[in-house]
C-alpha cells in the first residue's frame, strides 16, 4: 500500500513510526513532515489545507490512502473533497467527513449530537451576538466559575474558566461582539463547570463498528502543578491508574457507543479516530470535548502501545470491516515528555540546533517542531520534541524520559517536571 499521511507534530511522527513497520506498507510519504518522519517515509512540502496540491500529488504517485494527521483539513473537508472527485474517490481517507468533523469544529454541534444521543456533558446554552442579552442572563442564572467556549476552532485557545461573574459578562460581549476569537466565536457555548480528573479515550471506527485504543492522559499547562497557560500538551501517559475496568465501562456504554450509534443514526459518514476529552466526576464520565483525530501528545504514548498493524486497521476502517480486524496493545506503560521552546505558550524562537539526538538508546524521541538542516536538526516550533519511553511501570518509564532528555540540549528548552506526578501521589 502507499500512503500519503498529512501533518507535521509529534503525532504525526508517532504514526508514522507505527505505519512503517507495517507489513502490507510499500511506501509512505508524510506531507510536510519533520526531521523525524524523515526517517520512516519521504517528506513532501505540501500544506496539509491544499486540497489541489494533494490531488495532484496523489495522482501522480498512485496513492492508496490519505490519513489526516490534524483537525484543520478535515474540518475543510478533505474527505468530501476526495469523495465527490471521479478521479481520487477511490483513495482511502482515513478522517471522517466534514459534517463529522463538526463534532470538534463546532462545539455546539457537539453539544447538541450530545444531547440528542443523551450522552453525559455539562449543561449549556449557545449564544450569538442577537441572544447576548439571553446569554448574559443564562450566566446570572449559574453558579462560577463560567465556563466559555468559542464555538469554532481557535487553535486550542477558545475556551475560558472565569471566577468572577462580571469578567465572565465582559469576556462574553468581547467574543460575540468584538470577535475576540475571530469567527470562532461568533457563537459562544457557556457551560457549567465539571470538577474531576481528565483523561483522553480514542476510537477508530469505520462508521459501523469500532476499537477502542489505549486511554492516555495529557498534561495541558505550562507550569508544573498544572499551573500557568494552557499549551497544546507537555506531556502524557498510558495507561491511566483511575480508568479502571469500573469506569472503562461506563465512557463504553455511556459515551463510545452512543457516540457511534448516534453518528450511524444520524447518516454521518466518519471513518476514522474519535478523540474523546473526558472528565472522571466522582467516577462517572463526562464529555469535555471531542476532536476528530488523534490527540497530541496522547499519540506518542498511544502508538507505543499499539501493538497490531496500524495499516491493518486503517484497511478494515476504509472497507468496512473493521470489526473483522484484530486489535491488540503492549502490557507496558509509557510516558512521554515534551521538550517545549523557552518561552512556549508565549512568544518563542525557533532554528536552535538541537543536540544529542543520536545517543539516546532508552527512548523513542517523536519530532514535534523540528527542521532537519543538512546534518543538524533545529528547533522549528513551541512543542520540539516528544520523549517518548517504556517501563514495567510509570515509574520506571518516566525516569527514562527523564534521563534521555538529560542527554537532549537546545537553547533556552523547558519541559515539566512533574508529568505523571499527580497520578503516582494518587
Ligand atoms: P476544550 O478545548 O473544550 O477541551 O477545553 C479546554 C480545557 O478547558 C479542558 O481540557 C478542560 O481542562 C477545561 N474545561 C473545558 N470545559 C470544562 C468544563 N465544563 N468544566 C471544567 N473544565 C472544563
Ligand atoms: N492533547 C490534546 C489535543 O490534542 O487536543
Amino acid at each position: 500500500m502507499k500512503v500519503l499521511l498529512l501533518g507535521s507534530g509529534g503525532r504525526e511522527h508517532a504514526i508514522a513510526w507505527k505505519i512503517a513497520q507495517s507489513s502490507i506498507l510499500d511506501e509512505l510519504f508524510i506531507a510536510p513532515g519533520n526531521a523525524g518522519t524523515k526517517k520512516h517515509g519521504k517528506n513532501i512540502e505540501l500544506s496539509v489545507t491544499d486540497f489541489e496540491g494533494i490531488k495532484t500529488f496523489v495522482l501522480q504517485n498512485n496513492i492508496d490512502m490519505v490519513v489526516v494527521g490534524p483537525e484543520e483539513p478535515l474540518v475543510l473537508g478533505i474527505y468530501d473533497f476526495f469523495t465527490a472527485d471521479p478521479q481520487l474517490k477511490n483513495v482511502a481517507v482515513i478522517g471522517p467527513s466534514q459534517e463529522g468533523a463538526q463534532l470538534e469544529g463546532s462545539k455546539d454541534f457537539a453539544k447538541a449530537f450530545m444531547s440528542r444521543h443523551k450522552i453525559p456533558t455539562a449543561k449549556y446554552g449557545t449564544f450569538n451576538a442577537n441572544t447576548l442579552a439571553d446569554g448574559l442572563r443564562f450566566l446570572d442564572n449559574m453558579k462560577g466559575p463560567y465556563v466559555l467556549k468559542a464555538d469554532g476552532l481557535a487553535a486550542g485557545k477558545g475556551v475560558l474558566i472565569i471566577d468572577d461573574l462580571d469578567e465572565a459578562k465582559k469576556e462574553l460581549q468581547e467574543m460575540l461582539l468584538e470577535e475576540k476569537f475571530g469567527k470562532a466565536s461568533a457563537k459562544v457555548v457557556i457551560e457549567q463547570f465539571l470538577d474531576g480528573i481528565e483523561l483522553s479515550v480514542f476510537a477508530i471506527t469505520d462508521g459501523e463498528s469500532f476499537k477502542l485504543l489505549p486511554e492516555a492522559k495529557d498534561y495541558k499547562r505550562i507550569g508544573e502543578g498544572d499551573t500557568g497557560l494552557n499549551t497544546g500538551g507537555m506531556g502524557a501517559i498510558s495507561p491511566v491508574p483511575f480508568a479502571d475496568a469500573a469506569f472503562m465501562d461506563k465512557v463504553l456504554n455511556r459515551v463510545v457507543i452512543p457516540t457511534i450509534k448516534g453518528l450511524k443514526q444520524e447518516k454521518i459518514v466518519y471513518n476514522g479516530f474519535v478523540f474523546f476529552g473526558l472528565i472522571n466526576v466522582k467516577g462517572d464520565p463526562y464529555v469535555i470535548e471531542y476532536n476528530c483525530r488523534m490527540g497530541d501528545p496522547e499519540t506518542e504514548v498511544v502508538m507505543p502501545r499499539l501493538k497490531s498493524d496500524i495499516l491493518d486497521l486503517f484497511e478494515g476502517v476504509a472497507t468496512h470491516t473493521l470489526s473483522e480486524r484484530d486489535i491488540q496493545f503492549h502490557d507496558k506503560t509509557a510516558a512521554t515528555v515534551m521538550m517545549v521552546a523557552g518561552g512556549y505558550p508565549g512568544a518563542y524562537e525557533k532554528g536552535k540546533t538541537i543536540y544529542g539526538l543520536n545517543s539516546i538508546t532508552d527512548s523513542l524521541v517523536f519530532h514535534a517542531g523540528t527542521l532537519a538542516d543538512g546534518p543538524s536538526v533545529l528547533s522549528n516550533g513551541g512543542r520540539v520534541l516528544a520523549v517518548t519511553s517504556y517501563g514495567k511501570n510509570l515509574e520506571s518509564a518516566l525516569e527514562r524520559s527523564y534521563d534521555s532528555i538529560s542527554k537532549i540540549s537546545f537553547e533556552d528548552a523547558n519541559f515539566r517536571k512533574d508529568i505523571g506526578r499527580d497520578v503516582l501521589d494518587h
